[in-house]
């Protein structure tokens, strides 16, 4: 048996969405994510994931689960593998028990290696004056050096020997550290400054290094390897994820440069794409860390075209109320440049007034070198602007960019609508029309009380069995739950209950309480509707109580019934 309290612990590292997202891409709908079930074949979706809850429930098929269930399904995994991948995952370390064989993990930890080179390389910058006069006159202080990590890599061909007892070993190469060539093994990085690129949980997964001097490449990444995928990392997020939230924004730069310099001018919310075009998995990531999303291009026409790739990738991420705008800088001027000559309160003004909203830019780039004159121009335009429209799921969002459409034109937005390929209104309504939160019908008082459970386990133990009425299927699983919750000795979070509820003869019944939570609206407030139950039990049994009483004779009663039937008359 794994621990529970293991169980507790990993389920409250993982984020379920990520887990799920990584396999099943989700998109936000509301509080909760969506996608097309994995596990039955559908059109519309219907499978939701709760970030809050760390719950997935499809309600089309009925599967449920934590994010362990989900790999067991999905995975086809047992238990214990399940666990266990999560676990590695998230660097966590399954409890050893006799009566569970773990087997050696295959290969060794590349992040272990990782963070050895990276913290070698730290060291190396301290003892190189001339990496140091670099960074200097790039304008950034120690301070910021230390923030991002940066590094040193020294000019010798095989410096990491000085590290690596075994500089032969498998795993270096696996972690894109060295180069196997014809004249044997060396390091990949040499006599360049050295960019630790952390995935979001601060572990080093990647490198990028810049030459000091002129010389090709300029940039040298690490190669794709087991633990970095380029295309779905972002630069600077880990470091900066404090500072998007408290900002409620993000900018996506184009260079390791660009996040450290903005940064050494106390802007902390950018994050770099690493040597790629921004990727839907990118404009997934950031759009779930924040609701507003500037993306910071050169002015020129390799940056349009970079900005048009990040809008095409980002339309599929987008949902209503999530803001997407293009900055634009002058030719031949980057973020660093720029925040450099003219200031982060510049830069930020300079922001917030020329940004172009994403629905602004798309229509601008669409009908740009088209003659909207003429009808055949603004058929033209409507016809490219449909497959746009489609990948958007977000239903305010589309019907605002035909809008701005509609204006470009001279036409009304409800024959924009008519025009536009009816399949994208078809999306729409087939979007509205997806299954709706059960409990339609008023939902028992005992009901409502388990659901509440589900959210606030420690509440449990101000269920007096007594008072449940009797012969009520919702009554008695309350008074099962609240007995089984009132027991565990630290209270688990919502998937942590369906975890511990595996194998027990109510397992099916907690998962039903979990899918009628997962959509539920945040402002339903768990406490204050237990309470509210709780107190109409209470007035419930009183009246029960009450009657019985009154029915036996006064001489009858022994002492305490007579106290309790006085006290039952008082109020
Ligand atoms: P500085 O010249 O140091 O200010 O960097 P920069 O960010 O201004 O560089 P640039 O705009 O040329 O490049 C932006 C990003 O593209 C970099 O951060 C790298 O991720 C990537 N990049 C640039 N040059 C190279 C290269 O030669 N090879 C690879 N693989 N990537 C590069
Ligand atoms: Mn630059």
């Amino acid at each position: 048996m794994i621990p529970r309290d293991f169980i507790d612990q990993l389920l409250s590292r993982v984020d379920i969405v990520d887990v799920i997202d990584r396999r099943v891409p989700l998109k936000k709908a509301g509080q909760n994510y969506q996608a097309c079930c994995p596990f039955h074949s559908e059109k519309s979706p219907s499978f939701t994931v709760s970030p809050t809850k760390q719950f997935y429930h499809c309600f089309g098929c009925g599967a449920h689960g934590s994010a362990i269930g989900f790999l067991m399904e999905y995975g086809g995994l047992p238990f214990i593998d399940a666990v266990k991948s999560l676990a590695d995952e998230v660097g966590l370390k399954v409890p050893e028990d006799a009566s569970f064989q773990h087997k050696p993990k295959t290969g060794p930890d590349l992040t272990e290696t990782m963070l050895k080179a990276a913290v070698f390389y730290k060291e190396q910058l301290k003892s190189s004056p001339r990496a140091i006069e670099y960074l200097k006159k790039r304008g950034l202080t120690g301070q910021i050096a230390a923030r991002f990590g940066l590094g040193y890599a020294p000019a010798q061909s095989t410096a990491l020997k000085q590290i690596f007892d075994n500089y032969d070993a498998p795993e270096l190469a696996a972690a894109g550290l060295v180069i196997d060539g014809d004249r044997g093994r060396y390091d990949r990085f040499r006599d360049r400054i050295m960019f630790p690129i952390r995935n979001t949980k601060g572990q080093v997964i990647a490198f990028g290094g810049r030459i000091l001097d002129q010389g090709e490449p300029k940039y040298l990444n690490s190669p794709e390897t087991p633990i970095f995928h380029k295309g779905s990392e972002t630069y600077g997020l880990f470091e900066g994820r404090q500072s998007i939230r408290e900002a409620g924004m993000a900018l996506v730069v184009e260079g390791y440069m660009d996040v450290v310099a903005l940064s050494q001018f106390d802007i902390n919310y950018a994050v770099a794409t690493l040597g790629t075009a921004t990727t839907p998995i990118h404009a997934r990531t950031l759009l779930r860390q924040t609701d507003k999303l500037y993306y910071c291009f050169d002015g020129d026409n390799a940056g349009r075209k970079a900005a048009w790739r990040a809008l095409e990738n980002t339309l599929e991420a987008l949902t209503d109320g999530k803001e997407v705008a293009f900055l634009f800088l002058p030719e031949g001027e980057d973020p660093d440049t720029w925040v450099r000559a003219n200031g982060k309160e510049a830069f930020e003004n300079f922001l917030r007034r020329e940004a172009v909203p994403l629905s602004a830019f798309l229509v601008r780039e669409i009908s740009r070198d088209i003659n909207l004159a003429t009808e055949e121009g603004k058929a033209r335009m409507l016809k490219e602007a449909t497959p746009l429209l489609q990948k958007i799921a977000a239903p305010l969002f589309s019907a605002l960019i035909q809008r701005q459409l509609g204006e470009t034109i001279g036409m009304r937005p409800n024959e924009v609508n008519a025009l536009i390929n009816p399949a994208v209104k078809r999306k729409w309504q087939k979007n509205e029309s997806r299954p709706t939160s059960p409990g339609r019908t008023q939902p028992s008082i005992c009901r409502v009380m388990a659901r509440a459970l589900m959210l606030r386990p420690e509440l449990a133990k101000q269920v007096d069995p007594r008072q449940l009425p009797s012969g009520d299927a919702n009554a008695q699983l309350l008074g099962q739950l609240s007995g089984w919750l009132g027991h565990l000795p630290n209270m688990p979070q919502p998937a942590g209950i369906l975890e511990a509820a595996r194998g027990m003869e109510f397992e099916q019944a907690v998962a039903a309480l979990l899918s009628e939570v997962i959509d539920l609206s945040e402002s339903w407030e768990p406490e204050a509707e237990f309470n509210g139950g709780l107190d109409q039990l209470n007035a419930a049994w009183k009246r029960r109580r009450h009657e019985e009483l009154s029915r036996v004779p006064l001489d009858q009663l022994n002492p305490d019934e007579r106290e309790e039937l006085q006290s039952l008359l008082r109020n």
